[in-house]
C-alpha cells in the first residue's frame, strides 16, 4: 500500500459495501470476474490464465493502488486509486506532486446494475477529497464503454476530452476515448448543495460545425416564417433569397431558399411528377394539438396517412413533413 493509503483507516464502509486495500489473497476472487469476456473487453489487460493474471496482480506497484469491494464478505469488484502529479511548470513542480489521482473500477457482472459500482466509486471519490486532500480526480475509458462513462456522469464527473481514434483496442480497432475529471470544490459543492451545476456548454456562436437542411421555396421568406411559427424557432437571417432559422439549442438549422420556377412536389410520389426528394420529421408530444397548430399556421393535412402515430403534413410549398410521437 502507498504510505498515503496506509495512513487511512480501513475498511471504508457504505450502505451496502466494504472497501479495503487488496492483498495477494484476492487473486482468485478478482480473477472470477476479470476473466469474463464482457469485463475483459474494456480493461487494460486480459490475461489468458490465472497464473499469468496472478503474476500481474501481486506486483507490488499494482497491489499498492488496488482496493477491493466486498458485500456480505464476498469480493464483488475492485477499484484503482493511483496518486499522480499534476502537470506543472518546473519551478512549482513540488507543489504539484501527488495532488490528484487516476481512478478505475471493475464490478462483477453478477452484481451489475444495482448501483453498487456507483456506491463504491462515490466512496472512492469522497476519500480522495476528504481524507487524502486531493484537488482533482481523473478517469478515462473507451467512448464505447457506455457503462463506465455513465457511471462517471452519475457521480458528477465532467467530460473533459473526447479523443478521436487514439486508443488501440486489442481487437485491432482504433477507438475514441473519453477523459473525465472532478475537482475537489466541484465535488464539495455537489455534496453540500445536493445540486450539480452543469458547466456552461461551448457557446454555439463559437462553434464551426453547424449543419442544416435547405428547402427550395417559391418565396424563402414566406416559407421560413411558416417554419418559424410551426416550430417556435427564431429566424436568424432573412432576405428575399433565403431565410434561415434554428432551434434554441444545438448547431442544426433549417433554411429556405427562393427558387425561380419552383415546382411543388407531389406526395405520394407519382410517375413523372415532381418528387419530394426529402421530408422533415418533427417529434411532438400531442399529435392532435400539433396537427391543429400546423393547420393554424398554414400547413395542410396530406390525403394519404400511412401510420397511426404519424401525421403527414404539407407545408405551404408542398414539402411533406411528418409530425410523430415516440
Ligand atoms: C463500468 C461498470 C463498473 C458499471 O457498472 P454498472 O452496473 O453500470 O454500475 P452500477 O453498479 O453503479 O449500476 C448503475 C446502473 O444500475 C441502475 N440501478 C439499478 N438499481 C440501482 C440502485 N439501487 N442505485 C443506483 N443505481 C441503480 C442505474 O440506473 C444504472 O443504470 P443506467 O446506467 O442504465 O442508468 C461495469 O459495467 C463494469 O465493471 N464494466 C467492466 C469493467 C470496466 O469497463 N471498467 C472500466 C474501465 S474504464
Amino acid at each position: 500500500m502507498t504510505p498515503a493509503l496506509a495512513a487511512l483507516t480501513w475498511p471504508k464502509t457504505t450502505a451496502r459495501l466494504s472497501i479495503r486495500p487488496a492483498t495477494a489473497d484476492d487473486v482468485e476472487a478478482t480473477w472470477a470476474y476479470r476473466r469474463l469476456p464482457e469485463v475483459g473487453e474494456w480493461i487494460t489487460a486480459a490475461p489468458d490464465s490465472l497464473e499469468e493474471y496472478a503474476a500481474h496482480f501481486v506486483d507490488e506497484s499494482r497491489l499498492a493502488k488496488t482496493l477491493v469491494v466486498e458485500t456480505g464478505g464476498q469480493v464483488v469488484g475492485d477499484l484503482m486509486l493511483a496518486l499522480e502529479d499534476a502537470w506543472s511548470q518546473t519551478e512549482v513542480a513540488d507543489q504539484a506532486k501527488a495532488v490528484q489521482a487516476e481512478l478505475g473500477w471493475v464490478l462483477h457482472p453478477e452484481h451489475a446494475r444495482k448501483g453498487l459500482a456507483t456506491e463504491a466509486v462515490a466512496e472512492l471519490v469522497r476519500l480522495c477529497f476528504e481524507e487524502l486532500g486531493l484537488r482533482r480526480v481523473v478517469a478515462s475509458c473507451f467512448a464505447d464503454n457506455v457503462g463506465s462513462w455513465r457511471l462517471m456522469e452519475r457521480l458528477g464527473m465532467r467530460r473533459e476530452a473526447h479523443t478521436a481514434r487514439e486508443s488501440l483496442h486489442r481487437s485491432g480497432r482504433w477507438l475514441d476515448g473519453l477523459g473525465y475529471a472532478l475537482l475537489a470544490d466541484e465535488w464539495r459543492s455537489r455534496v453540500e448543495t445536493g445540486r450539480q451545476v452543469t458547466p456552461a456548454p461551448v457557446d454555439r456562436d463559437q462553434r464551426h460545425d453547424w449543419w442544416g437542411v435547405v428547402l427550395e421555396a417559391r418565396d424563402a421568406r414566406a416559407l421560413g416564417r411558416f417554419y418559424a411559427a410551426l416550430l417556435g424557432w427564431e429566424i436568424a437571417k432573412e432576405t428575399d433569397e433565403e431565410c434561415s432559422l434554428a432551434p434554441a439549442d444545438g448547431v442544426a438549422y433549417l433554411a429556405c431558399q427562393t427558387s425561380r420556377g419552383y415546382v411543388r412536389p407531389v406526395w405520394p410520389t407519382e410517375p413523372g411528377a415532381q418528387q419530394m426528394m426529402l421530408h422533415l420529421d418533427v417529434e411532438v408530444t400531442d399529435l392532435e394539438a400539433a396537427v391543429r397548430h400546423a393547420l393554424d399556421v398554414g400547413a395542410e393535412l396530406a390525403d394519404h396517412q400511412p401510420q397511426d402515430d404519424v401525421r403527414v403534413m404539407l407545408d405551404p410549398d408542398g414539402h411533406p413533413f411528418c409530425l410523430y410521437t415516440s
